[in-house]
């Protein structure tokens, strides 16, 4: 009997023990539940409610003048005749920052290959590298110096003087549509990619074709994010104070890694651009306030993989258009994605 209490006794202890632990478990991680499920749960139902973002046209407003100051940085490298044909079909930029050559030259021989697009897809598609200079002014002098050898060979990179961090990520953005809107407008479609994503080149040309042959307008593809919250956490790069973005979420925007609009949409965006105050540093963010003021919305494509790495299997490589997190695969990928066998 004794024996008996005892261990009952041991067992409410031992009960005891764990309830303590789990609480104290989820009050050191409450932050982080609360981040993740709360905020959600509470931009959801506050999108619910008021399913409407008006009010970012004005608060963000600001003059032409203060918006023409975000993006107006000095070009170091730059080109007026890349679309000097009168047919561009896409015009695709990637986003890259000085030191990554290598990742360049991939691209190049690869899926940026314009040769091969235009040879073998009958379509004119222009890869253009935009970025800013090195952060580190010890490394810049001389990453500047292969950058113009670099450029003379190949004359395909545009470089304003920014400092390329992911802090400045939206002055890469307006770079890209003011660029576009000054030097290539006839686009049919514009293209911004990072320059770690494979593009399977031969579907996304198709896709568009078959849109193209439509007469889409009012485009803007990718991999979406609804309903996104603000990151309120300081150790956060995402992380945006409540006097930069005051609302629980985003308006829907495609994930920066790789997106297409097609052109009457780049010119909308850039309109949008000339009065909206540009100090959010997360550009596709800042893209998505863009169209929410010129009334455009983003469309999901599954086989456009956003952030995410799509799985290596041949049926889904046959069908997908983009995947992130490509650093050295890339000429693998094309080899398979360029295979007779697979494109039949
Ligand atoms: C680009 O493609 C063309 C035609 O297929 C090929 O001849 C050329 O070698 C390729 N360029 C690079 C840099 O791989
Ligand atoms: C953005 O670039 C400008 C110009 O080089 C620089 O002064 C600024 O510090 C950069 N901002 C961030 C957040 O890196
Ligand atoms: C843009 O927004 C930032 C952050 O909210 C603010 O500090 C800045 O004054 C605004 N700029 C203009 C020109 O309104
Ligand atoms: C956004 O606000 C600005 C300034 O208030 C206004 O000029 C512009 O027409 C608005 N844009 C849209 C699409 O409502």
């Amino acid at each position: 009997m004794f024996m008996n209490f005892r261990r009952v006794k041991k067992c409410q202890f031992l009960q005891l023990i764990s309830m303590c632990c789990i609480m104290s478990v989820l009050m050191v991680c409450w932050e982080q539940v609360d981040h993740h499920v709360v905020s959600h749960v509470k931009s959801y139902s506050y999108r619910y409610l008021i399913n409407s973002y008006n009010f970012i046209n004005k608060s963000f407003s600001v003059t032409r003048e203060e918006a023409d100051s975000f993006g107006s940085f000095p070009f170091l490298i730059n080109h007026d005749n890349i679309c000097a044909d009168s047919d561009v079909f896409l015009l695709l930029f990637v986003k890259s920052s000085p030191e990554n050559l290598e990742r360049r030259e991939a691209i190049r021989s690869t899926w940026g290959n314009q040769t091969y697009v235009k040879r073998e897809l009958g379509v004119t598609v222009k890869v253009v590298f935009v970025m800013g200079i090195h952060p580190d002014q010890h490394k810049r002098s001389a990453l500047q110096k292969d950058l113009y050898a670099e450029d003379e060979v190949h004359g395909d990179l545009v470089q304003q003087e920014f400092s390329d961090t992911f802090h400045n990520l939206t002055v890469k953005l307006l770079l890209q549509f003011r660029w576009a809107h000054a030097k290539c407008s006839h686009a049919r479609f514009l293209m911004s990619a990072d320059d770690d994503v494979f593009i399977h080149m031969p579907n996304l040309v198709h896709y568009l074709q078959s849109l193209s042959q439509q007469h889409v307008q009012e485009l803007w593809v990718g991999h979406v994010h609804r309903g996104a919250p603000p990151i309120r956490r300081k150790d956060s790069k995402y992380y945006v104070p409540v006097q930069m973005y005051q609302w629980a979420s985003y308006p829907d925007y495609t994930a920066g890694a790789g997106y297409v609009v097609s052109g009457d949409v780049a010119a909308k965006i850039y309109q949008a651009t000339l009065s909206l105050n540009a100090s959010i540093h997360i550009d596709d963010v800042f893209m998505g306030m863009c169209a929410i003021t010129v009334g455009v919305s983003p469309q999901e494509h599954v086989y456009f993989s956003g952030e995410g790495k799509a799985p290596y299997h041949p049926c889904i490589y046959e069908k997908m258009i983009t995947s992130h997190g490509h650093e050295n695969d890339i000429r693998y990928l094309w080899r398979v994605a360029t295979a007779p066998e697979v494109n039949e």
